[in-house]
C-alpha cells in the first residue's frame, strides 16, 4: 500500500514535496522530475520557486510533463507547453531545452508517443514523478479503462474531465477532446511516485486509489503496484480513507 501523509494545508504539502525534490537534486543535480499540471502541483512549484529565490540551483534538473492536449497551438495559454513554461520552467529557472512536454500537434501524432517514450528512456527514466488525480480517478490523462501496461499515446477525454477542466477555458466546448498522455505503464516505471490531492471533491478518488481494488476503472489504483509511492493529501481529500 502506498504511504499516505496527511498534511494541514496545501502550503505544507508543497513544502514537504519541495524538500524531497531538493534532496533528490542534492544527491544528483541532473535528476529527472516528472511534471504534473492542473492546480494540485502548484504549491510544490511555488515552494520550489521560493527556494530558488533563496539560492537553490535547479539549472541541471531535467523534466518530463505527463500530458498535453491534442490540437491546441503550443502558444495557447492553456496548452501544457505554456503552463509548464510559465509555472515551472521560468519560476524554477530550469533549462527550457531540458524540459519536455508531449507533442500534441496533429502532424506526426501517431509517432509522438513513441518518440516521447524514447526521450524518457534516453534521459535514464524519471526519478520522481509528481501526480495529481482527476475526480474520476485519472492520472495524467489516463481515463477509466486505461491499461496498466499503457505507454504514451492519444486518449479521448471523458465528459467529466472536460467539465472539470472547463474552468481553464471560456466554455466546455473549447476544451480539447483528445490528449496525449504518458501511460500507466510509463508512470509506473518512474523510480518514485508522489501523488497529491486536495479538497473533498478528490476524497472518493483518493480512497479508491489507495484502498480500492486494482482496476482499470480507477486508473490511479495502479499506484498500488509501485514499490515507492507516496500520497500527500489534506484532511478533506483524506476524509474517505
Ligand atoms: C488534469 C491533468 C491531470 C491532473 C488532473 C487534476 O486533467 N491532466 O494531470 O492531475 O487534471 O487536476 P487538478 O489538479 O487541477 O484538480
Amino acid at each position: 500500500m502506498a504511504e499516505v501523509i496527511i498534511v494541514g494545508s496545501r502550503r505544507a504539502a508543497g513544502a514537504l514535496v519541495a524538500e524531497a525534490i531538493e534532496r533528490l537534486v542534492a544527491a544528483k543535480a541532473d535528476s529527472v522530475l516528472g511534471l504534473a499540471t492542473g492546480d494540485t502541483p502548484l504549491p510544490v512549484y511555488r515552494a520550489l520557486a521560493e527556494r530558488v529565490r533563496a539560492g537553490l540551483d535547479l539549472s541541471s534538473l531535467r523534466g518530463f510533463a505527463l500530458d498535453e492536449y491534442v490540437g491546441l497551438p503550443v502558444a495557447h495559454p492553456q496548452s501544457y507547453h505554456s503552463v509548464i513554461a510559465n509555472e515551472v520552467v521560468t519560476p524554477l529557472k530550469l533549462d527550457p531545452a531540458a524540459v519536455h512536454v508531449p507533442d500534441g500537434r496533429a502532424l506526426g501524432i501517431e509517432t509522438a508517443g513513441e518518440r516521447y517514450e524514447d526521450a524518457i528512456l534516453a534521459a535514464g527514466g524519471v526519478d520522481l514523478q509528481l501526480l495529481g488525480i482527476g475526480t474520476d480517478g485519472h492520472i495524467g490523462f489516463n481515463e477509466p479503462g486505461s491499461s496498466f501496461a499503457s505507454l504514451t499515446r492519444v486518449k479521448t477525454l471523458t465528459r467529466q474531465t472536460r467539465a472539470d477542466n472547463a474552468r481553464f477555458f471560456d466554455s466546455i466546448d473549447d476544451v480539447p477532446v483528445h490528449s496525449i498522455t504518458q501511460g500507466l505503464g510509463t508512470i509506473l516505471r518512474a523510480k518514485r511516485l508522489v501523488l497529491l490531492a486536495f479538497g473533498a471533491q478528490k476524497a472518493h478518488a483518493v480512497a479508491a486509489a489507495v484502498e480500492g481494488p486494482l482496476t482499470a476503472s480507477l486508473p490511479a489504483s495502479a499506484i498500488q503496484l509501485h514499490p515507492r509511492a507516496t500520497v500527500v493529501v489534506d484532511e478533506e481529500a483524506a476524509s474517505m480513507l
